[in-house]
């Protein structure tokens, strides 16, 4: 949800690292804006808006000037330990009171966090009691307020920081900073925080993007463990303070993977990324040969049933991903992952899938941990590393999708498809997987075919004031029309839904008019093709404008008034190619009504609340 960041060891760098780290936070939270350095004395700003309206008061003024801040001194000292917020509003508006980071009543303490803290309302009114005063809505400012308490209590700053965490319920990543104390103190329980290690200096943050550049030295925190950095080293404990042995690990993906390369938009670049994202994912687990799919990072899996738990753009993957099963004779649901507590199915030899490109989604993380509580074996299919859900599962399979800023799933979707399709393929194991195999050898080829050209702009620019959209498909395509329509209003901001394409009839269909164009996936020419034809056809008598996506093997471009082309293909990678032209059409429209495409209104790319 939030973006946090803390560093040690920048010197006179380490506002700028703060403010670089923010900026590659952004996509976690884009409402508010802060950041705190800290030596003899503490400053802070914080700023409603996106991290330029932050940037630019930090320009006007320097920090030190600015009047929310200030503790006492005259100047930055040569070297301030530092932490930096970028905020998605839970509790409060986004103003400039209710961002991070907060302060306690003598300004000494400043701290920042991502999660919800579920017992804030008590503490709050507890500490209130105390004569402590608040000035904002939010969750987190109980916490400098318990550190100042404890700090009062003659606690060291580390032990003070530790015992105010101890009163916490609920989910958390929290980095605070004392003035007079050159260290950055953080806490994890339920929210990502990982910790960077570089030759000179010291990080912490939600996501490995924030420091990247300076090292791909990582330690992956875990619930309920405290990290300390200062400009000499780093330390992480658990509750109590005994020393917690951690491993080092080493980021394998460029710093350069999170620029835009010249793109206009992160979204354009890693819809552009997908065929390399694909190579990645293929790489090393096809034997074409051999006609087979080697995973070698799994256990043994031998499920008599499939669960997938799964949001948003992951749980489309998760729908696509239970036929696959189903269609190997494994019996397989897709239940979307705030749902599935309420009404969790007998669990009996069942493997439970976590679809989640983050790891990090709580809602997700949540269905999982009550499946491993019923006995279920859980499964993580993720693209990040060390992720919760990679460490929590019982086994992990990753997408290789390298890092994808913008809010917009695109080749993550992609590569869940294709990691999802290799799983199913390393359970068979039939004869009949030759062609399969061969299907995905020439997936990354035929998406860049696509992309090489595309009519999306044209179809966009023709229909981007329409009343609404409709996407339509059946099989493999269904999953692609629900992603069709996601993508579409989230960063358009228009109305547009997806549909199978047979329920159409039972009711959608009183919207279809001749301002409502009506995108319909159809490929190959069975008896699928043949029936979604029948349904272009409903669509067609009513006026609807109809765009075809289709690999040209049916004769549906008789009944509709564009094609948007995908090559010749196997059905379950035409649901991919077919994807990759609503991807184009969903960026162009959302281009064309000038919407912010990498930070849509209202959403995060890492939802870390439930
Ligand atoms: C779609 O574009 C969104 N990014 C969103 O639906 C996302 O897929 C969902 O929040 C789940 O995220 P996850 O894959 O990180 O669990």
């Amino acid at each position: 949800m939030c973006g946090i960041i803390g560093c040690a060891g920048r010197g006179g760098e380490t506002l700028d690292t703060l403010m670089h780290g923010l900026s590659k936070l952004e996509y976690r939270g884009y409402d508010s804006a802060g950041v705190a350095l800290s030596n003899e004395e503490l400053s802070v700003r914080r700023k409603a808006g996106t991290l330029d309206a932050l940037r630019s008061s930090l320009s006007s003024q320097t920090l030190l000037d600015g009047d929310d801040s200030t503790v006492e001194g005259d100047g930055l000292h040569d070297n301030p330990v530092g932490i930096g917020h970028t905020r998605w509003s839970t509790h409060g508006p986004p103003t400039d009171d209710n961002a991070h980071p907060h302060r306690d009543c003598t300004g000494r303490v400043a701290v920042i966090h991502n999660g919800i803290i579920e017992n804030y309302q008590e503490l709050r009114d507890e500490l209130a009691a105390e004569g402590h005063e608040f000035h904002s809505d939010t969750d987190t400012e109980v916490v400098p307020h318990l550190i100042e308490t404890a700090l009062d209590t003659g606690m060291a700053p580390e032990e003070a920081v530790r015992s105010a965490v101890s009163r916490l319920e609920g989910a958390y990543a929290i980095c605070a900073v004392i003035a007079g104390v050159d260290r950055v103190f953080a806490a994890r329980n339920d929210s990502p925080l990982v910790l960077g290690i570089s030759e000179e200096a010291y990080f912490l943050a939600s996501d490995v993007p924030a420091f990247r550049e300076f090292t791909d030295q990582v330690v992956y925190l875990d619930d309920g463990e405290f990290a300390v950095i200062n400009k000499n080293g780093w330390r992480v404990t658990d509750v109590d303070g005994t020393v917690v042995e951690k491993s080092i690990n080493t980021i394998e993906w460029d710093p350069e993977e999170t620029g835009k390369s010249g793109y206009d938009h992160y979204m354009l670049k890693e819809i552009h990324e997908q065929p390399r994202a694909l190579r990645q994912c293929l790489q090393g687990r096809v034997d074409e040969l051999g006609g087979e799919v080697l995973l070698d990072e799994l256990g043994a899996l031998d499920p008599d049933t499939v669960q997938f738990v799964a949001c948003g753009t992951s749980y489309h993957a998760a729908l696509y991903g239970a036929q696959l099963f189903r269609s190997i004779g494994i019996p397989a649901q897709a239940f979307i992952a705030s749902e599935y507590a309420t009404s969790v199915p007998p669990i009996e030899n069942d493997l439970v899938i976590g679809v989640t490109q983050s790891g990090e989604t709580a809602d997700t993380l949540s269905a999982l941990r009550e499946a491993r509580h019923r006995g279920a074996k859980t499964l993580a299919v993720t693209n990040v590393v060390g992720s919760t859900a990679a460490r929590e599962c019982d086994e992990a399979l990753y997408i290789r999708a390298g890092p994808e800023i913008g809010v917009a799933a695109t080749k993550t979707f992609a590569s869940q498809l294709i990691t999802l399709s290799l799983l199913t393929l390393h359970l068979n194991g039939s004869e009949d997987d030759r062609d399969v195999i061969a299907g995905l050898r020439d997936l990354p080829s035929n998406v860049q075919a696509i992309l090489d050209d595309t009519n999306a702009r044209e179809i966009a620019e023709e229909y981007h004031d329409s009343d609404a959209y409709f996407f339509i498909g059946r099989g493999l395509h269904h999953p692609v029309a629900l992603e069709g329509a996601l993508k579409f209003k989230e960063i358009s901001y228009e109305h547009a839904e997806g549909f199978p394409a047979g329920e159409l009839k039972h009711g959608p269909l009183a919207l279809v008019t001749e301002n409502t164009p009506v995108f319909a996936v159809v490929t190959g020419d069975g008896e699928q093709a043949r029936k979604t034809i029948g349904n272009v056809k409903e669509v067609e008598a009513r006026d609807a404008p109809v765009i075809a996506v289709t690999d040209g093997a049916s004769d549906v471009e008789r009944y509709a008034d564009h094609v948007l082309e995908i090559p010749e293909s196997t059905p379950r990678t035409a649901a991919l190619l077919a994807n990759v032209q609503l991807q184009l059409v969903s960026y162009h429209a959302a281009a064309l009504l000038d919407r912010p495409i990498d930070k849509p209104r209202n959403l995060a790319k890492s939802v870390t609340v439930e």
